[in-house]
């Protein structure tokens, strides 16, 4: 029962798809429920990890090759990995799901029109405009995934809703006890 099983829980998707949003609740649920977890945000390891690549196809894919490599390691000595990157390619997204066996792929599936009116970042206001070149989705590709294993549509769900839906996915896999099932083994033991 206690015995961990690791997974990479890897969300794709466009800038401002929300993302973030729904992999920093599943984060708080995961930790609720005492779960190791390590989170690869693709913001924050491009400033480190992936420092100086660039938007061009080829280093968005060692951007994603990277990840993959952490997220493996991760994974297989029983951490719970959410990762939250555009992965805009097909190819290197089957690459790194080819290599972790426990590999969980969400689509975080919002139009491209809602993306850039919430536009949190201010970013496609300046892709629009045309002063950020190569920017997903307006003037750089993104290739949805073919058999995602959960698509969350979050111009019509809240990130509440997407992040129940991710727990319930993670429960059905067998990475996650669900809560009731958790409490019922807890009362067990301690009668
Ligand atoms: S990926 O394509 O290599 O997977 P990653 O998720 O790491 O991208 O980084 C995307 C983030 O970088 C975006 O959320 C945005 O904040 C920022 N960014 C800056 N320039 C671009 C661009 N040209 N295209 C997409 N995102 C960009």
């Amino acid at each position: 029962m206690n015995e961990e099983r690791g997974f990479t829980l890897w969300f794709t998707g466009l800038s401002g798809s929300g993302k973030t949003t729904i992999s920093e609740i599943v984060e708080h649920e995961l930790r609720e429920r005492e779960r190791s977890v390590e989170v690869l945000d693709g913001d924050i390891v491009r400033t480190n990890l992936s420092k100086g690549l660039t938007f061009s196809r080829d280093d968005r894919n060692v951007n994603v090759l990277r990840i993959g490599f952490v997220a493996n390691l991760l994974t297989r000595n029983g951490v719970g990995v959410i990762v939250s990157a555009i992965s805009p390619y097909k190819e290197a997204r089957d690459q790194v799901r080819r290599r972790i066996v426990d590999f969980v792929e969400v689509f975080v599936d919002a139009p491209l029109e809602v993306c850039a009116e919430r536009d949190v970042k201010g970013l496609y206001k300046k892709a629009f405009s045309g002063e950020i070149e190569q920017f997903t989705g307006v003037s750089d590709p993104y290739e949805p995934p073919n058999a995602p294993d959960l698509v969350l549509k979050t111009d019509e769900e809240s990130p509440d809703e997407s992040a129940r839906k991710v727990i319930e996915k993670l429960e059905f896999f067998g990475y996650l006890w669900p809560r009731e099932a958790q409490e019922t083994e807890y009362n067990w033991s301690s009668t």
